[in-house]
């Protein structure tokens, strides 16, 4: 049986791809959007645009448009003024179901058992159900982020961007309690990277998602080596929905994780602590190694499987 899933997202090159695989390897019970590379109606829109793009009929909810007490940031330098810059634009012809993500996230869980929540961006909508419905930590199956870094960041030194955009938010969800919370943090996603090898595939496999995903891919990781020195760009979002369907490529370790909220320099820094005598709780099952090859193996038959038959 496939993993039922909430997909909380802020599209977004990467999250693209994750809600591509999303919809091939999960049982998407809803999409919610929440801002982050791009501002709320940008990243609701791009949702929607993938949905109807991959044939996926699992309602849109738009959530926050601003963090829990910061004011928004975005990073259009990563994903263009769209968030989704690159491939040539399709028409959105759906709209939202509503504009209370956080309901849909509660009503959900209360309504269905085994539920993963997948946040995939700043993680403000975990949040605010978390704080309006306690209940539903230990009525989800688990929650699998990508976020954070049991090593440097990206936005600064220190931080990821979706823990740094609404790093209040990330505390409360890190303290939340959840038995199983799984992070796909920076130190992991930077292991699965994609190139211009992989763009080529995605072109001969030659159907309407991969040649859309293509496109993004070529905005993407042009984008990410005039920033970086990087040759390969990392494929972040994707990770956690591959952590829920195929835990096995991953090596995990349970830590203690506490966001700093206050720091000069630290603010947004996911601090995990591997002395491995510390006397708090084990919080979170941090993500260390990735089984590349297989990683991409999974990807890229996902990607195959929307060839029209
Ligand atoms: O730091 C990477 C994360 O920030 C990814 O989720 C990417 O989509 C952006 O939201
Ligand atoms: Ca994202």
């Amino acid at each position: 049986m496939k993993p039922r899933i909430i997909i909380d997202c802020d599209p977004g090159h990467d999250d693209a791809i994750a809600i591509m695989m999303a919809a091939r390897l999960t049982e998407v019970l809803g999409i919610t959007t929440v801002s982050g590379n791009a501002p709320l109606d940008l990243t609701t829109d791009n949702a929607l645009l993938l949905a109807d793009l991959i044939g996926l009929e699992a309602e849109v909810h738009a959530g926050a448009e601003k963090p829990l007490l910061l004011p928004a940031r975005h990073a259009a330098e990563a994903h263009g003024k769209t968030g989704l810059d690159g491939p040539v634009r399709p028409d959105v012809t759906r709209s939202a179901t509503s504009f209370d993500a956080v309901r849909f996230i509660i009503e959900t869980i209360r309504k269905n058992d085994d539920v993963w929540l997948v946040p995939i961006g700043p993680l403000t909508n975990i949040a605010l159900a978390v704080q309006q419905a306690p209940d539903i930590v230990k009525r989800v199956a688990g929650v699998s982020i990508m976020g954070g870094s049991a090593g440097a960041g990206n936005v600064t030194p220190t931080a990821e961007f979706n823990v740094w955009a609404d790093p209040h938010a990330a505390a409360i969800v890190f303290n939340a309690g959840f038995e199983t919370l799984l992070m796909a943090g920076l130190n992991l996603t930077h292991q699965f990277g994609i190139d211009e090898a992989t763009i080529a595939s995605l072109r001969e496999i030659n159907n309407s998602v991969t040649l859309f995903a293509a496109d993004l891919f070529e905005f993407y990781l042009a984008s990410y080596q005039k920033r970086t020195r990087g040759q390969r760009v990392p494929l972040h979002d994707p990770c956690a929905v591959l952590a829920v369907t195929h835990p096995e490529i991953f090596t995990f370790e349970s830590r203690t994780v506490h966001v700093e909220t206050e720091g000069k320099h630290t603010t947004g820094m996911t601090v995990v602590d591997e002395r491995g005598w510390g006397d708090q709780p084990l919080n979170c099952k941090v993500e260390y190694a990735i089984d590349r090859d297989r990683g991409m193996d999974i990807f890229l038959e996902t990607m195959c499987s929307y060839t029209a038959k």
